[in-house]
């Protein structure tokens, strides 16, 4: 079995302190650091541009995995390559032409992702799966931190890990939204490869020994 990953969000960092927390991941058994990118568009909010990840990716050490919620990504693609994202993960509901939009990040350099809504069925990437390197499920209607877990997406992850096994793809599953001790090994257990936590790492007492826990669970 592969090594299952923990992305922070730092949509819930204090961003006021934001090298500080980004110097904690750093230094914490974390392996990505998840970054979403709203435009007030696609989502009901605005989290930070351009500018803001300019700044993080100067002091980030590891694996940048950028969660666009924003409409018409083509317009971004390589302005985000240029700017050091690793994973450039696209929303299924705001591609029109999904393949063109994979194959354009890939042509960047970084690693494809899709992301579905948590109403999106999964039969839609049937003929997509294999160029995705990454599917992020939302597990929280996109937009904000610190909501709670939709139920229905352990369903979803088993669908998913059925359909990329079905198809020979290599691709990861993200688990996006709601994330805590109290689901994670359930999640893992469905299928899931990468959690991603906001609120429950940020808002902690501690984050190192929260992320170290969770990674933990996740790995047991
Ligand atoms: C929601 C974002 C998530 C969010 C997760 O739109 O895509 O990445 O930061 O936050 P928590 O873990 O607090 O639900
Ligand atoms: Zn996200």
């Amino acid at each position: 079995m592969s090594t299952k990953l923990i992305a922070p969000s730092l949509l819930a960092a204090d961003f006021a302190n934001l090298q500080r927390d980004i110097e904690m991941v750093n230094q914490s058994e974390a392996d990505w650091f998840h970054i979403d990118i709203m435009d007030g568009v696609f989502v009901p909010n605005i989290s930070y541009g351009m500018t803001v990840l300019k700044a993080i990716t100067q002091h980030t050490k590891k694996l940048v995995d950028v969660h666009l919620m924003i409409v018409d990504p083509d317009r971004y693609i390589k302005t985000f390559a240029e700017l050091g994202s690793n994973n450039l993960t696209v929303h299924y509901e705001a591609c029109t032409h999904l393949h063109r939009t994979i194959q354009a990040i890939k042509a960047e350099g970084m690693n494809a992702g899709v992301a579905l809504n948590p109403h999106t069925p999964i039969h839609l990437l049937e003929d997509i799966i294999k160029d995705i390197d990454l599917i992020c499920l939302m597990s929280v209607n996109p937009g904000f931190g610190g909501q709670s877990f939709i139920e229905n997406t352990y369903s979803k992850i088993k669908q998913l890990k059925a359909l990329i096994t079905k198809k020979g793809a290599k691709t990861k599953i993200e688990i996006d939204g709601g994330v805590t001790d109290k689901n994670a090994v359930q999640l893992i257990e469905a299928g899931a490869d990468v959690l991603v936590a906001g609120s429950y790492v940020f808002k902690s007492e501690n984050p190192l020994e929260t992320i170290k826990g969770l990674k933990a669970l996740a790995n047991q």
